[in-house]
């Protein structure tokens, strides 16, 4: 089994269908923001006020060396901007979750714990400003990604199941 690697906007369910996909399936799965957070001992709100974006994009560089060499059979979900890593293609099969972005938004909206969905992710804070980060990540996004999955108004199981199926053929 290939390692598969999920992108896409923040807010897109990377997290929710990786879930879904390890509960259905034979593949682990780790996060990495949630090593970031473990490695530093701090939320990522907290690193990016403490030490910048700049210390965060290093900290990401760091685990994209480490999944390439050790890491294996296993589906990573990533932050937003981890498609940025220059590795990312030799990590393993690429799949984008894709939305326009007033569905993300929509979407983060609607879930019950919204306020801090949004409090946590200091790229949302100001949403003009998100919506351009949307539009310039868009094509990058399209660009890297060997699958496309869009999840829109779709259930975390219903993308679940097609990512499994689309990622058969590469396996
Ligand atoms: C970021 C996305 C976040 C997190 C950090 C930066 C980005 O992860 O890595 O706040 O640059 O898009 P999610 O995509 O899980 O929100």
């Amino acid at each position: 089994m290939k390692n598969v690697i999920l992108i896409g906007f923040m807010g897109v369910g990377k997290g929710s269908v990786a879930r879904e996909v390890a509960k259905n399936s034979k593949y682990m799965t780790i996060d990495t923001d949630d090593l970031i957070e473990s490695m530093e001992n701090r939320r990522i709100k907290s690193i990016f006020e403490d030490e910048g974006e700049a210390y965060f994009r290093k900290l990401e560089k760091n685990v994209a060396k480490w999944l390439e060499c050790s890491v294996k059979n296993t589906l990573i979900s990533t932050g937003g901007g981890f498609y940025k890593q220059n590795n990312l293609k030799k990590i393993g099969v690429v799949v984008l979750l894709d939305s326009p972005f007033d569905a993300i938004i929509k979407r983060i909206k609607e879930h019950p714990n919204a306020a801090k969905k949004l409090k946590k992710r200091p790229l949302l804070a100001d949403l003009k400003k998100a919506k351009e980060l949307y539009n310039e990540r868009r094509p990058e996004y399209l660009a890297l990604a060997d699958i496309i999955i869009d999840v829109t108004d779709k259930s975390a199981q219903h993308c679940s199941k097609e990512l499994l199926k689309k990622v058969k053929k590469y396996a």
